[in-house]
């Protein structure tokens, strides 16, 4: 089970999910996207597809689907911001953790809040913990977000650009020259070889 998490909203969590379940989906895996933010962002996605008639290389489900889950290979998680009790539920089942966030100083100050939401939980043994920034543009914000997380003891296990045709993939499959920031994490956290 892989979870993106993050106490912040719209940091790209949704985004996330949907590109790592994606990228393990063309991979030839079963995959599940469990979407357990209210909003149903994931699942709207979905929708989306569906009306247009985009065959998406993996399922977006419910938390009731989730309790009958057959034969899937991975569980992708999507959550919402701003529940602290769905965010420790959710890593507390994790064998991935991803969270991602945006360039800027207060993103940072915002992170330690989901850091210190996860301290509180009992994890699995073995489980992985990433960060992935997101939305990163060519500046001296941007530039220096690596850096000073990997200062603090923070892994960076990829790093998406802003781009708009992230935003306009709703509903559609993610453009394949936009998909390798979702394979890094996956390969940096030994989920892909
Ligand atoms: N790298 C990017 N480049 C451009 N737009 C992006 C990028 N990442 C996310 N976005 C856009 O930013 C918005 C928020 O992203 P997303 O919905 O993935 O965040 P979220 O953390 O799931 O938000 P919420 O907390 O509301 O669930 C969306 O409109 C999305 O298309
Ligand atoms: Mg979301």
């Amino acid at each position: 089970m892989i979870s993106v998490l993050s106490r912040k909203g719209g940091v790209g969590k949704t985004l996330l999910s949907v590109g790592i379940a994606q990228v393990l989906g063309e991979r030839g895996h079963r995959v599940a996207l469990l979407d357990r933010d209210p909003e149903g962002s994931a699942m709207g996605w979905q929708h989306g597809a569906q009306a247009v008639g985009t065959a998406l290389p993996y399922q977006v489900i419910g938390p009731i689907e989730a309790t009958r889950l057959d034969r899937v290979e991975f569980l992708v998680v999507d959550t919402p911001p701003n529940d602290m009790r769905t965010l420790q539920d959710t890593a507390r089942q994790s064998h991935v953790l991803l969270v991602p966030l945006l360039p800027g100083a207060g993103e940072m100050d915002r992170l330690q809040e989901t850091v210190q939401a996860l301290s509180k939980v009992e994890l699995q043994d073995g489980v992985q913990l990433g960060f992935v920034l997101n939305r990163l543009e060519h500046d001296n914000v941007s530039s220096a977000m690596k850096p000073a997380l990997e200062e603090l003891g923070y892994p960076v296990v990829a790093q998406i650009r802003k781009a708009v045709d992230y935003q306009r993939a709703f509903g559609q499959l993610i453009p394949a020259h936009l998909t390798a920031p979702f394979r890094e994490a996956l390969t940096a956290l030994e989920v892909l070889e």
